[in-house]
């Protein structure tokens, strides 16, 4: 079923587990997350980028793969429009019908950052579709540096920004980065920032650059209070692998096929990811509702 992003963050938040969310841009993507949702009885959060959406084709497009095979999953499944920067994309998505919108300001000065938030609460929260805003800056992991402490979210700003916003999940910097590490690298995470992020908010926490981070994180970061995970450098690394693997086996040059080896290697591994995170098995009990759990 399709939910607000904020129906499943909640539960997470509540339940104390992370809940996987994938870039996705097209049928392939998009089936392959859900079916792997409705295999493990996971919630999941299927999300695109307006560049990512822009480049390849419309959330008009889009919006209604995922919509469609959200309603006919019986867990619940949000639709969120990822790093947001300017209203008219936001404006796009709310009435595209995502149930989600992330407002990224975090290139902003904080007062910018807590106007346009603020804003953009009051228009998605008007028809039902849930805000997640972003504190601190979660760069490129191109950059290179571990924990450059002027773009780690502040605790005490972070409590201020939620008050004065009313967002539901707020995209904190801990230590990770967008794309791929350089080689051998894992990302060294304030795990200590996080938990004094986590007591003091007491709300879903998301953590952007998934990618890369490494196992041993993920659950960490999930034990001290992460409810999100943004992964789509993996998951595109994953479909291309695959791809390149099926055009070296020459008995498989067919599209169709190589769509779908693609599509169910990746269902592969987002089921193994919601393990890893803890989002397997919350759902499905045959209680009816999305938070089937309690
Ligand atoms: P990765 O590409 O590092 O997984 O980051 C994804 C992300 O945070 C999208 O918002």
């Amino acid at each position: 079923m399709l939910v607000s992003m904020k129906a499943i963050l909640d539960d997470a938040n509540q339940h104390g587990y992370g809940v996987m969310a994938m870039n996705s841009i097209n049928l392939e993507m998009v089936r392959a997350g859900i079916q792997a949702a409705e295999e493990e009885k996971s919630a999941i959060i299927i999300q695109m980028g307006p560049n990512q959406i822009k480049q390849h084709a419309s959330m008009k497009d889009l919006a209604p793969i995922v919509k469609n095979l959200a309603e006919s999953a019986s867990i619940p499944v949000a639709l969120n429009l990822d790093h947001g920067t300017n209203y008219e994309d936001i404006i796009a998505a709310v009435q595209a019908g995502f149930t989600n919108v992330m407002f990224d300001g975090s290139s902003l000065s904080f007062e910018e950052n807590v106007a346009k938030s603020e804003l953009v609460v009051s228009v998605a929260h008007s028809v039902g579709c849930s805000v997640e805003a972003e504190l601190g800056h979660v760069g490129q992991a191109v950059d290179g540096d571990d924990l450059d402490q002027d773009l780690l979210t502040n605790v005490a700003q972070a409590k201020e920004f939620v008050e004065r916003t009313g967002v539901d999940a707020l995209a904190v910097a801990v230590g990770t980065a967008h794309g791929d590490y350089p080689k051998g690298k894992v990302p060294k995470l304030d795990f200590e920032r996080l938990a004094q992020l986590k007591a003091e908010l007491d709300m879903p926490l998301v953590l952007h650059g998934g990618s890369g981070a490494g196992e041993e994180n993920l659950k960490q970061a999930v034990a001290c209070g992460i409810n999100k995970i943004n992964v789509c450098t993996d998951a595109f690394s994953h479909c291309v692998q695959t791809m390149a693997e099926s055009l070296s086996d020459s008995k498989k040059m067919d599209y169709l096929a190589i769509s779908m080896t693609v599509e169910a290697n990746l269902k592969q591994f987002v089921k193994d990811y919601m393990r890893v995170i803890g989002s397997s098995g919350r759902y499905g009990y045959g209680k009816t509702g999305y938070n089937g759990h309690e």
